[in-house]
């Protein structure tokens, strides 16, 4: 089907879910304080790929923390899909230098907002169009 509802009421900070959809896993994770932080204090200089590549902005918007998360009132939240931009492996949660996700395919590693940081890899991960319709369900697609 050409989307999905998810319900991420359950999910406390630090926790994430894996959906599928459209054939593919897409991560939902509700970032602690800490992560959120630490991508926020990452300088745009330090980022490999400097695109949000987040389907709700425009194409032009930049990887910041806020534009990869979803949104200002919701930064804690993010939601990807879970395929690697190097050849398509699943990344892993939580793990890598960055505390992001880590592709242990050929060692991408992903920061704790999706974004590509060190490894063959070239894009961060990817933002689905998605959207809250309630405080506990999100719409993908
Ligand atoms: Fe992920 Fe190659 S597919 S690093």
């Amino acid at each position: 089907q050409s989307s999905i509802e998810v319900e991420v009421g359950s999910l406390q900070a630090g926790s994430s879910l894996v959906v599928k959809w459209r054939g593919k896993p897409v991560f939902v994770r509700n970032r602690t304080p800490e992560e959120i932080k630490a991508a926020q204090d990452t300088p745009m200089a330090d980022l490999k790929d400097p695109i949000a590549r987040n389907g709700n902005l425009p194409s032009d918007a930049p990887a910041t923390d806020v534009d990869r998360s979803a949104g200002k009132d919701k930064e804690n939240w993010i939601v990807m899909v879970g395929v690697c931009t190097h050849l398509g492996c699943v990344p892993l949660g939580q793990q890598g230098d960055f505390g992001g996700w880590f592709c242990p395919c050929h060692g991408s590693h992903y920061d704790t907002a999706g974004r590509i940081r060190k490894g063959p890899a070239p894009m961060n991960l990817e933002v689905p169009v998605y959207s809250f319709i309630s405080d506990t369900k999100i719409r993908i697609g």
